[in-house]
């Protein structure tokens, strides 16, 4: 299975036939070397609703007829667009073609592009090819990631640590210990200036505290 970075936090996991792509912010984001014509994916799965998550998620859900999975206002909100999409919250799990889906806690706010209500924001825990994957969304740090830990091994965690809308490294650097992941990727830096971090001190700290951390630049693809 592979893993591509898009940049920001836009990820995109899964072999050809049912690739997933999270948080799909291409147009506009200044780190990222993908177009939104030119992604193909199977399912498009969201954490919350801001810009700079939602992003081209229209555009590629139609090119692509994909599946949107969501919380349940933005999922009625992209079907009103005229989209499929599978609505979700907080706690709750389902188990797709691909994998199973749970949406965790994030603390944060999440509104919509025409500035609606789009409900809580939330992180995503996916259970894929044997494999789990946890993708923070945007959130501050809070002690409940440990049971988000507890409910299974997780391979790897993408962490934002920005800061000035989330976490910042060392509160990352917490997070990854209490969800007691394996392999922990920073997303949500350097893409503008006022979230500018150090990803190196990142790697730094999490392999201080015996983690192994990859920094993946913009368009790069790992195996897992
Ligand atoms: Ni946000
Ligand atoms: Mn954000």
């Amino acid at each position: 299975m592979e893993i591509k970075f898009h940049g920001h936090s836009c990820v995109q996991i899964g072999s050809d036939e049912n690739s997933i792509i999270i948080d799909p912010f291409l147009t506009g984001n200044p780190i990222a070397n993908a177009k939104a014509k030119d992604i193909k994916c199977k399912y498009v799965i969201l954490t919350h609703g801001h810009a700079d998550h939602f992003g081209d998620t229209l555009e590629i859900a139609g090119d692509n007829d994909a599946l949107i999975i969501a919380t349940a206002e933005i999922s009625y909100y992209c079907e009103k667009m005229h989209r499929k999409s599978h609505a979700m919250n907080l706690g709750g799990s389902f188990t797709f073609p691909f994998g199973k889906v749970k949406l965790t806690l994030a603390h944060h706010s999440s509104s919509l592009p025409d500035g609606s209500y789009a409900g809580d924001p939330a992180g995503i825990l996916l259970n894929i090819e044997g494999k789990t994957i946890y993708h923070a969304g945007d959130t501050a740090l809070f002690y409940d990631m440990k049971l988000i830990g507890e409910s299974g091994k997780i391979d790897y965690a993408f962490l934002p640590i920005g800061d000035n809308f989330t976490m910042g490294i060392d509160d990352a650097v917490k997070a990854a210990e209490l969800l007691n992941a394996d392999t922990i990727i920073p997303i949500h830096y350097n893409t503008f200036e006022v979230i500018k971090q150090d990803a190196n001190e990142f790697k730094r700290k999490i392999e201080s505290i015996g983690k192994k951390c990859v920094i993946m630049s913009p368009g790069e693809t790992i195996k897992i």
